[in-house]
C-alpha cells in the first residue's frame, strides 16, 4: 500500500462513544489513510450512499488507490487498550497461579524477571510478548518491564517496530526485593530518568519535547494530541513496599519534568495493604504514601484498587488518577473481588487491564468477561449485604 491510498473497511461498526453510549452502524464503512480515519459512512443512511458512490467521491481526493476491505456482517471495532500488564511476566502466563500476591511475587515472578537482564533473551521473551497482546487486538498496551534499562529500552523497540502504541514502564524498586534483583537507590533514580530521556529520544516528537525541556522553554504538548508519540516512557514504582521514600520522591520529580505518565499498583491485597501501612506509620492511607511523593496525578494509572475505601477514591478522584481494573488477576490470585460500579457512580477514570500474569490470558475479550463476572459477584454481595441488614433491622425493631 502506498501512503496515498486510502484504505476502507467495510462491515458491522461498533463503537464505544462515552460510557455508556455505544454507536453501532450495521453497514457502514471507515474511509483512513496513512493510518488516520478520514471518515465513517452509513451506508444504510438515507440519503442512501453506495460504498461505490462514497469511493468515487474519495478516489478524486488522492492520487492514490481506494482500496476496499469488505468483512461482511463481522464486527469492526476500534484496538483494545490493555492498561496494566507486565511484558517479562509473559513467558510464565497461566503457570504459578497457587499463591496470593506477595508470595507468588517471591516464588514465581521476582526470579523470571531477573532473567531480563541478559539483553537478548529479553528481547526474544518481548518480541513473543507483544505479538501474543497484538494477536489478541490490543493496539495499546501499558507495560511494565523490569528494572533493566536496556532490556525496557529492547521493549520500546520491538512495540516500535510491531507497530503496536505503548507506555513502558522500567520498573523502580529499591527494597524489600531480592538480591541480585533490586537497584541501588541513587542509581536506580539515575536509571530511571535515564530511561525516560532514551525513550522520548526515539520518535521526533519526543526529541523536539526533550529539547525544549533542556532548553527551559515552552515544552509543546507530549500526550493527547495527533503528535502524541507512538511510544511515551512511564515512571513505574513497582509499589511502595519495593521503593523507599527517597526513590519515590525522586520519580516524582522527573515524572513532573518531563510530564509523562507514571503507573503503579495500589491495594490490590490485604496483606500488601497491610505492610504498606507497617511500612509508612506517618501516613495514613496506601494511596496518601504515592500523593505524598508526587505520584498521584492526572497522568497516573493505578491498578487494582481492590480495597480502596472512600477516602482513598476521593483522594484519586480529586487528583485526576486513572484506575485500571484486573479483574482475572484479582481472581487468579486470589486478591479480591473490586466493585467498579462505586467506582463508576464516583465519577473516577477507570480502564481494564490483563495484568499478564497475574491474569492468565492476554485476551482484552477475557478481561471483559471477567470483569462482567467480578460485577455480578459485587452485586450479589450489595444484595445479601443489604437484605442482611434489612433483616438485623426488622429483628431490632420486633425486640423493641
Ligand atoms: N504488585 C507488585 N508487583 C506486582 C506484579 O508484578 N503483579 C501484580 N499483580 N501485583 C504486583
Amino acid at each position: 500500500m502506498g501512503d496515498r491510498d486510502i484504505l476502507t473497511l467495510v462491515g458491522a461498526i461498533v463503537h464505544s462513544l462515552e460510557l455508556g453510549k455505544l454507536m453501532m452502524i450495521e453497514r457502514g464503512a471507515i474511509f483512513t489513510q496513512d493510518g488516520l480515519i478520514l471518515r465513517i459512512v452509513d451506508l444504510n443512511e438515507p440519503p442512501l450512499t453506495t460504498l461505490e458512490e462514497q469511493v468515487q467521491e474519495l478516489q478524486k481526493t488522492t492520487t492514490g488507490k481506494v482500496i476496499v476491505q469488505d468483512f461482511g456482517e463481522n464486527l469492526i471495532v476500534p484496538g483494545f487498550i490493555d492498561t496494566h500488564c507486565n511484558a517479562p511476566q509473559y513467558v510464565f502466563t497461566g503457570t504459578g497461579m497457587d499463591l496470593p500476591l506477595l508470595q507468588w511475587l517471591e516464588k514465581y515472578t521476582f526470579p523470571c524477571e531477573s532473567r531480563f537482564k541478559d539483553e537478548e533473551f529479553a528481547r526474544k521473551a518481548y518480541k513473543r510478548s507483544v505479538k501474543a497482546h497484538l494477536a489478541n487486538g490490543s493496539t495499546f498496551c501499558s507495560y511494565f518491564a523490569t528494572i533493566h534499562s536496556p532490556a525496557a529500552i529492547a521493549l520500546a523497540e520491538v512495540c516500535q517496530e510491531l507497530g503496536q502504541r505503548a507506555y513502558i514502564g522500567k520498573v523502580s524498586m529499591d527494597r524489600n526485593s531480592p538480591e541480585g534483583y533490586i537497584e541501588e537507590t541513587g542509581k536506580g533514580c539515575e536509571d530511571a530518568e535515564q530511561f525516560v530521556r532514551a525513550v522520548l529520544a526515539k520518535s521526533v516528537e519526543g526529541a523536539a519535547f526533550l529539547k525544549s525541556v533542556d532548553e527551559g522553554g515552552e515544552s509543546p504538548a507530549l500526550m493527547n494530541n495527533k503528535e502524541t508519540p507512538l511510544i511515551l516512557p512511564a515512571i513505574t514504582p513497582r509499589f511502595v513496599p519495593t521503593c523507599t521514600a527517597e526513590m519515590m520522591r525522586e520519580l516524582g520529580r522527573i515524572g513532573a519534568k518531563y510530564g509523562v505518565p507514571m503507573q503503579s499498583h495500589l491495594s490490590e491485597n490485604k496483606d500488601e495493604c497491610a505492610w504498606v501501612a507497617s511500612l509508612h506509620p506517618e501516613i495514613s492511607g496506601y494511596a496518601k504514601v504515592y500523593n505524598e511523593y508526587g505520584l498521584l496525578n492526572d497522568k497516573t494509572c493505578m491498578a487494582h484498587c481492590v480495597y480502596s475505601d472512600l477516602e482513598e477514591r476521593k483522594l484519586m478522584k480529586a487528583n485526576g488518577c486513572g484506575v485500571s481494573h484486573c479483574a482475572s488477576s484479582n481472581f487468579s490470585l486470589c486478591s479480591g473481588v473490586m466493585d467498579i460500579r462505586v467506582f463508576l457512580n464516583e465519577g473516577l477514570k477507570v480502564s481494564l487491564g490483563t495484568d499478564v500474569a497475574g491474569g492468565y490470558s492476554c485476551s482484552m475479550l477475557d478481561a471483559m468477561r471477567q470483569t462482567l463476572t467480578a460485577s455480578i459477584v459485587s452485586s450479589i454481595r450489595r444484595r445479601d449485604a443489604n437484605a442482611e441488614n434489612k433483616e438485623k433491622e426488622g429483628a431490632e425493631e420486633n425486640s423493641l
